[in-house]
């Protein structure tokens, strides 16, 4: 992130909550969180009891809170039982709000449709019931790729309600990635879309699970499941393709939940991390259940007519928690959109917000600070164009956000009178951590502020202890918590090397370094490992480089990021030809060649915005990359560093040129 450091030594706005905001929250005051944080500190194991007896339906009650017999493998509420779908589905239609709209949907050509509890919970109940009836059962995992749907939270729905465990893909990953989780999950079942439409355009999912299953390894999965979206030929395999129309049709809209232990896995969302493998991010059923409704009432603080809106994809860890599960489980009525933020124009989020009365709105700095370019450049798709006077709360997500767009979101969007809430978190962390509170806690741009009660955020130094206050260190979660990471599937012992390093302590390893001020809040200073944050997604290094690599013209490649003004950190990439290092059109060409390759390999979102070659890289004596000093080049500045080490210091010159 560009601007944190200078952010933390500058940044001295203060801005308390509005006393509406605090009237009547779930969580209306400095007292009121401190005497929370207080209860968790003087009794966690109480704390812990309690929220999990108040806000979930169990079908077979927990005894014990937690488990730390085999640390860092924590076990919460592990003797009890409960179902998922039904602490967010039935839970309201027998609670009284079965009419109550759970989802607006808003496709990408503006058509609206809307569901209640009610429809939703048959909807659900009719594809659990078609899932029942194809085999599947407790214990089966299930690929999702599908676009922004009712019909993907449907099907995630449906595969927890008869614990199913589901891994969901995000549409923009290439049939490659698709197929290597396919693999990794041991997928019995995929469930897609014919294709999915975003900003006016038609993007093909089906034809890349055929892709998937033309490069091998996908024998395991007997049926692919289409959810027909546009009607866009696909090819079709008799025997495993059925379309999702036809597994509901006929089935009853009634379908008894599952019960599952609390620590039966719920689900597996694939991230990345340093090296070039995804991680299996695997999750349990109750501590995510818990967090992801508990962080739902605090920092959105949920109220009964609110309309609250995401606008994360499924695909990511934010549409999991804060679109399919939190706002459910918390009998929210909430906006899921199909589209961009610039189609038709870059008005439509503002257009959305006011035509459905949007209260709490959450999106990412990176949407944000395209938004700032948008408006400044077509005055009539500005915010103030808009009525957006139902707003109530803001929410920020996915990496830090700058000063200027925070100062922009409050002014321009938030009129002055809505809390920021800039959440902290991750996919491992399954829910907010470190995150204003928006009665309670006195906000900085650019400052995620305090943790949540119950979470031990600290920043310690590489042997585990306390930096002081001002100082840079790892960020790491001192004391378990419910909805943290259970295993990477597969592979517990990265899982160990990856979050829990021995000389921490057996503290949790966020991954990032940070600082605190003097007020305690926290000031997230971006990575210290090989992962990137491009536009809110998280990319690593090694990914990039091992896609780059397996291009038939590459003979070696490294990847770094650069400070972006729209996209937080933009990937640029410095690249060996097996060949003569290239110039002029042909460089231009074979840099074409290289980001369609890597969009191939992952994805559009992994493309590098700026490709260098060069005739070698600047290699230690002892061979090693000096990536240090390919950061300072991708920024376009002076190596001001001795580079005497280096064996061949004129490559330097070569890979300061961008084709
Ligand atoms: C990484 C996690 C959290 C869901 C979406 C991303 C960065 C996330 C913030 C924030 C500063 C943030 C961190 C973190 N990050 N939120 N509010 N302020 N940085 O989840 O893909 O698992 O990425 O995103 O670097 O480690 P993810």
């Amino acid at each position: 992130m560009p601007n944190a450091i200078e952010s933390v030594l500058v940044e001295n706005r203060v801005f308390p909550p509005p006393p509406a905001a605090s009237a009547g929250a779930a969580i209306g005051s400095m007292d009121a969180y401190k005497k929370l944080c207080l209860e968790a500190e003087q009794d966690f194991d109480g704390f812990w009891r309690r929220q999990a007896n108040e806000n979930l339906v169990w079908s077979k009650p927990f005894s014990q809170v937690l488990d730390e017999s085999n640390a860092p493998f924590y076990r919460w509420f592990g003797d009890g039982e409960l179902n998922v779908s039904a602490n967010c589905l039935d839970k309201h239609v027998q609670g009284g709000n079965a009419d109550k709209v759970a989802i607006i949907f808003e496709a990408d050509d503006g058509k609206v449709d809307k569901i209640t509890y009610r429809e939703l919970l048959g909807r659900v109940c009719q594809l659990a019931n078609g899932l029942k009836k194809l085999g599947y059962k407790k214990g089966d995992r299930a690929i999702i790729y599908m676009p922004m749907s009712i019909e993907a939270v449907v099907v995630m729905q449906a595969c927890v309600r008869l614990g199913v465990t589901h891994s969901v893909v995000f549409g923009g990953f290439s049939a490659k990635s698709l197929q290597e989780r396919i693999v990794d999950v041991g997928a019995t079942l995929v469930v897609t879309a014919d294709e999915q439409v975003r900003g006016g355009k038609t993007i093909p999912l089906k034809p890349a699970v055929e892709e998937a299953f033309a490069m091998g390894g996908c024998d395991a999965v007997r049926q692919v499941i289409v959810y027909r979206r546009t009607g866009g030929k696909t090819a079709w395999v008799e025997g495993r393709d059925l379309w999702l129309h036809d597994v509901v049709a006929g089935q009853s809209e009634q379908c008894d939940p599952v019960p599952v232990e609390a620590e039966h896995p719920l689900f597996i969302l694939y991230t990345s991390g340093s090296t070039g493998k995804p991680k299996g991010v695997q999750h349990a059923s109750a501590g995510y259940l818990l967090w992801s409704l508990l962080t739902v009432k605090w920092t959105f603080d949920a109220r009964p007519d609110d309309v609250y809106w995401c606008t994360a994809d499924v695909g990511w860890i934010t549409g999991h928690s804060y679109i399919a599960y939190g706002p459910l489980a918390a009998g929210l009525t909430q906006v899921v959109f199909e589209g961009v933020p610039t189609y038709p124009n870059a008005g439509r989020f503002w257009d959305m917000i006011a035509r459905h009365k949007v209260t709490t709105f959450y999106t990412a700095p990176t949407a944000i600070r395209s938004l700032i370019k948008a408006s400044a450049a077509a005055p009539d798709t500005a915010p103030d164009r808009y009525d957006l006077s139902s707003l109530r709360i803001l929410g920020s997500v996915g990496e830090p956000i700058n000063p200027e767009a925070w100062m922009w979101y409050h002014k321009t969007v938030g009129g002055e009178r809505c809390p920021i809430v800039d959440t902290w978190w991750q996919t491992e962390t399954g829910g907010h951590m470190i995150t204003p509170l928006p009665g309670a806690t006195p906000t900085k741009p650019g400052s995620c502020t305090l943790p949540l009660p119950g979470i031990a955020a600290a920043i310690v130094d590489e042997t585990g202890a306390d930096v002081d206050q001002g100082n840079g260190g790892f960020l790491v979660i001192k004391k378990p918590w419910p909805a943290m990471i259970r295993n990477i599937w597969g592979d517990p012992e990265r899982f160990k090397k990856s979050y829990f390093p021995p000389e921490l302590r057996g503290y949790y390893l966020a991954g990032d370094g940070a600082q605190r001020d003097a007020d305690g809040y926290f000031w997230i200073m971006g990575r210290i490992d090989d992962v990137l944050n491009v536009s809110g997604h998280r990319l690593g290094t090694m990914e990039v480089e091992s896609a780059l690599v397996s291009h038939p013209l590459v003979a070696e490649a490294a990847v770094v990021g650069r400070p972006d003004d729209t996209t937080g950190e933009a990937v640029v990439a410095f690249v060996v030809l097996k060949g003569a290092r290239p110039e002029g059109d042909e460089a231009a060409a074979v840099a074409k060649q290289l980001r369609d390759w890597v969009a191939k390999e992952i994805g559009p979102i992994a493309k590098p915005k700026d490709i260098r070659f060069g005739e070698n890289l600047p290699k230690t004596r002892s061979g090693k990359i000096m990536r240090r000093l390919l950061r300072v080049v991708a920024k376009g500045e002076e190596v001001t560093q001795d580079v005497s080490t280096l064996e061949n210091p004129q490559i330097l010159d070569q890979l300061s040129k961008s084709v």
